[in-house]
């Protein structure tokens, strides 16, 4: 394992935020992983486990060990009667990933087409788009333990998933490096083509995992703009989920408010790109940092913002939320600083 030291960040966050880190390794085998283990035990240096980069904004720079995380390899496993098990390296691109599922024949993930980012950091912060969570095809994970060194394995009900969040995110961040991503994909599809945006885009005999992925994508590049182009870490605040009291008490002042009810009775979801739109606050810029004019909830660096000049524009959203409409958003993406 080889350890850099003082490596800028820019090249390892969509947001191209120039943080620096104190030391930098490159994950590239499994004994690295248990190498990192070991460092991190002797050393007590904070660790921060890097995929593509595309959930975190870096405040500040980093007083640890940044390890970036290229374990690669994809295979099915073995297949039974109903579903092949597919299994990925952590490090592998995510949409390069879903493509190639495609390619082999195997249907799932294809409404999670194009969002950035890595294979390991998917179950972390749960993906999801277009009425699919990475929970729906996720099988199990192996990880090491860096207290231990130790090998494991979680299942669906280890990994804790709910909205955007996992065991992972919230409960134990940063101890666990997940090293691979086993998937369950039924043979026979499930088309999840409900969601507004993709109802009623193809006829029944035009439904294929490929065709539901071009569309996918052609909505995202649409709608979202281009990490590659300009940097953005996708949605920056998570979708509001009010007790349906507090949802009616807002339509009764704003009967437009977008309300999507929730599997548990009585919550509903709501769209904080709405909720900042109406704040009219799409577009708004400070400098090189500001809010997408294309999206709401994607802030963006129009090229050589900071951290803090980002995380400056996140507040004053959230400020603007929280006295237009007593909601309280809550960051998306990994703050760190
Ligand atoms: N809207 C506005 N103004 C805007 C954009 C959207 O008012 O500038 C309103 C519209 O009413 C629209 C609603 O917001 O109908 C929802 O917008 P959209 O369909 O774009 O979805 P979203 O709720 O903003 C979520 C995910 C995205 C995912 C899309 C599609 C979260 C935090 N975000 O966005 O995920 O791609 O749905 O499924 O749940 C990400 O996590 O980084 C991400 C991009």
């Amino acid at each position: 394992m080889n350890i850099l030291e003082t490596v800028s960040l820019k090249p390892y966050n969509t947001f191209r935020v120039d943080a620096v880190s104190r030391y930098f390794t490159r994950i590239q085998k499994l004994e690295d992983v248990q190498n990192l283990a070991r460092w991190y035990q002797h050393s007590k240096t904070p660790v921060l486990f890097v995929g593509g980069g595309s959930n975190l904004l870096f405040k500040e720079d980093y007083p640890g060990l940044v390890a970036h995380c290229e374990l690669s390899g994809k295979t099915c496993l073995y297949a039974d009667e109903s579903a092949r098990y597919i299994r990925a390296g952590a490090g592998e691109n995510w949409h390069d990933f879903v493509r190639w599922t495609i390619d082999q024949g195997y249907a799932g993930l294809e409404n999670l087409s194009l969002i950035p980012g890595t294979v390991g950091a998917a179950p972390v912060q749960n993906i999801g788009a277009y009425g699919v969570e990475l929970v729906d095809y996720f099988y199990s994970l192996d990880a090491v333990d860096m207290q231990t060194g130790e090998v494991c394995q979680f299942d669906v009900q280890d990994c804790q998933f709910s909205y955007r969040d996992s065991f992972f995110k919230s409960i134990q961040p940063g101890r666990y490096f997940i090293t691979a991503v086993t998937f369950r994909l039924p043979k026979q599809p499930e088309w999840k083509l409900d969601y507004a945006g993709l109802q009623g885009q193809l006829d029944d005999h035009q439904i294929s995992a490929r065709r539901v992925s071009d569309l996918v994508s052609d909505i995202r590049r649409s709608k979202l703009p281009d990490p590659a182009v300009m940097g953005n870490a996708g949605s920056f605040f998570k979708n509001p989920v009010l007790e349906e009291k507090v949802w009616l008490e807002i339509r009764a002042r704003f009967p437009e408010v977008p309300g999507y009810p929730q599997k548990e009775e009585g919550l509903i979801k709501t769209s904080a790109a709405w909720l900042i739109d109406q704040c009219g606050l799409k577009g708004y810029r400070v400098g090189a940092a500001g809010v997408s004019e294309q999206h709401a909830l994607v802030l963006v660096n129009h090229g050589g913002a900071t951290g803090k000049h980002i995380w400056s524009i996140a507040e004053t959203l959230i400020r603007a939320v929280e006295d237009r409409f007593s909601v309280t958003l809550e960051p998306e993406p990994r703050v760190i600083g």
